[in-house]
């Protein structure tokens, strides 16, 4: 049985491409880009060239771009070491962030060594402005505000240029997880002021492992990991040299390709809902489909028998997709974003995200299939 993979807010697929692109250099690039002989300076050019990439994706200068071991760890490094190293005693945030962002504010806050307040969300889950404004605007101290450009569950998006003008009015520093939208949507630091965001290659069909942290030339922090010079001094440690090249290469084409593959992902998931509601109308979707992230759908079915074990026939019958429901089963671990939004709601939610390999056809037997889970 060939199986069809709706669960690309997860990860994706590695590129052919980038595989082969990482395979050329585990080949024939054995060199530790710290050695000076001319191994170590082809392993170092293959570095910078791949930075030089990110900063033109980017629009921002190489000096702001430090590969990490992915999202997380970008995240936790713009987070902690604002706290540690910038002076910011307050940060701004939401419950609906990643894990990552609210395990580290969890971090930070046990360490007390800067205070933590939660943005208001409204009905459709999108951040209230008007509340960030205020929040912003009722202290004096030096105020990180982390919010996410895309919500990995439901897909809201953050208008992010209107959000960085607000923390820049406010003089407050601006950490955007930009995991779920890095090569699907265009970002220019130059016309966007941020102070840090983040990437993860497998996000865009790149490897595991590796992603990157952007820090802003204003914004001068110190060492995460502590250790050799790698990274100009700001993580120790050998680089993966081929998780690198392959981050590079998967985002020089996802931006090359990016309309053409928004294009085929908008379709299938338009495809998508019209057929869902079609054949069974009674599901509902969360958070705001018109102003989300066109590869992610998240979708609640009417509480049933069955309800518990859909995740599970729907991988039996070839599908994976994610789970996510407000409440906790055993089997589901529940989502705290849906139980944010639909904190008494015992419906069956489903995360469906798409990619440019899926095809209408998939979409079509997945709906098909779904009916004998309900
Ligand atoms: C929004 C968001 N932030 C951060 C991460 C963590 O990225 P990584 O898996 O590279 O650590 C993820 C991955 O699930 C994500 O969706």
């Amino acid at each position: 049985m060939s199986r069809i993979f709706l669960d690309n807010s997860a990860t994706t697929p590695l590129d052919p491409v980038v595989l082969g692109a990482m395979t050329e250099v585990m080949a024939n690039n054995y060199g530790n880009p710290s050695s000076i002989h001319a191994e170590g300076r082809q392993a170092r050019a293959l570095i910078e060239n791949a930075r030089k990439t990110v900063a033109n994706a980017l629009n921002c200068s190489i000096g702001e771009i430090f590969f990490t071991s992915g999202g997380t760890e970008a995240n936790n490094m713009a987070l902690k070491n604002s706290v540690r190293d910038l002076g910011v005693t307050r940060i701004i945030s939401s419950p609906l962030e990643h894990h990552c962002v609210l395990h580290s504010l969890d971090a930070i806050k046990m360490a007390e060594t800067a205070t933590v307040e939660m943005v208001k969300i409204d009905a459709k889950g999108h951040v209230e402005l008007d509340d960030l404004r205020r929040l912003l605007a009722a202290s004096n101290e030096k105020t990180l505000v982390s919010l996410m450009h895309a919500n990995n569950e439901i897909g809201n998006l953050l208008p992010l240029e209107e959000v960085a003008a607000i923390c820049e009015e406010a003089g407050a520093l601006f950490h955007c997880d930009t995991v779920q939208t890095m090569g699907y949507f265009p970002i220019d630091l130059d016309a966007t002021r941020l102070s840090f965001l983040s990437g993860s290659a497998h996000k865009f069909y790149g490897p595991k492992g590796v992603g990157f942290v952007y820090i802003s030339n204003d914004n001068i922090i110190k060492p995460y990991l502590d250790g050799g010079a790698q990274e100009r001094n700001m993580r120790g440690g050998t680089e993966n040299i081929y998780g690198i090249v392959g981050l590079a290469k998967a985002l020089e084409l996802a931006v090359a390709e990016r309309e053409e593959r928004a294009g085929k992902i908008r379709n299938l998931k338009d495809h998508f809902i019209r057929s869902i509601k079609a054949t069974y109308p009674e599901v509902a979707f969360n958070g705001d489909p018109d102003n989300a992230h066109y590869k992610v759908l998240s979708v609640s079915f009417p509480e049933s028998s069955k309800g518990d074990l859909l995740l599970m026939n729907l991988d039996l019958n070839g599908i994976s997709a994610s789970g996510g429901s407000a409440c906790s089963s055993g089997i589901d671990v529940g989502s705290h974003v849906i139980g944010h939004l639909h904190p008494d709601s015992k419906r069956h939610t489903v995360r469906f995200s798409f990619s440019h390999h899926n095809t209408i056809e998939e979409v079509d037997e997945v709906i098909a299939k779904l009916g004998g889970m309900l």
